[in-house]
């Protein structure tokens, strides 16, 4: 499963990417508006940093304007790739520009049937909402595992891409339903590294390795 992080946060996908552990990076409005910058300037950053795909949404609503704004956010980097909402408008904006080659990442994904549509209008990656669909006492991996049987069914090529991931085991279980790629926010990757007897048994290796008195 590749790993993207969820965040407009240079700084976090600089560390990130340095430790080799990304794929690739999404944004969407809300990420752009806590970072308190220019969306474009963002975008053209983290393009620079990574090498892997990266995600900008649009923010128009109707066919014509979001085409408009997709081919400017494309322009900014050959690694763009324009997120569009699961509307109508977006479906078809996403079959256009997939017929232009250009990359589509459809997002707002709540329903299998919506997933469905999606890859039909040939979209790079489907981004189904974990957290959100939990947070309303849905089942967010339901849908992952529900995606993955309908694209194999019919050899989409369509990416399921996992995102509103809000803990370890939203990895975990992404990657045993077997998600292409999963978003994770910056704290959720740091924390995957973590165990209790990790902490402990390499505490005991250096007591014990100081106390030989060597060095290497
Ligand atoms: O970027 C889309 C998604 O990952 C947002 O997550 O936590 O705001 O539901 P969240």
């Amino acid at each position: 499963m590749k790993f993207f992080v969820d965040t407009a946060q240079a700084d976090d996908i600089r560390e990130l990417n340095d430790y080799g552990l990304l794929d690739g990076v999404t944004t969407n409005p809300s990420l752009i508006a806590k970072s308190g910058r220019d969306f474009k300037t963002v975008v053209g950053e983290i393009c620079a940093i990574v090498d892997g795909p990266v995600s900008a949404e649009v923010a128009a609503l109707d066919f014509d304007s979001m085409l408009r704004e997709a081919h400017t956010l494309a322009a900014i980097a050959d690694n763009v790739v324009v997120k569009l909402p699961l509307t109508l408008d977006g479906l078809k904006a996403c079959r256009r520009l997939s017929g232009a080659g250009i990359n589509t990442n459809v997002t707002l994904c709540f329903s299998a049937n919506q997933a469905l549509l999606a890859a039909k209008a040939g979209a790079t990656y489907v981004s189904p909402f974990i957290g959100r669909l939990d947070d309303i006492n849905l089942d967010g991996m339901a849908l992952i595992n529900e995606m993955r049987a309908i694209y194999d069914n019919y050899d989409f090529s369509t990416q399921i891409l996992a995102a509103s991931i809000r803990n370890a085991n939203h990895v975990k279980d992404a990657a045993l339903a077997g998600a292409d790629v999963a978003t994770i926010p910056p704290a959720v990757i740091r924390g995957l590294v973590s165990h209790i007897l990790t902490d402990k048994g390499l505490d005991q290796f250096i007591r014990d390795w100081q106390a030989t008195g060597q060095s290497i």
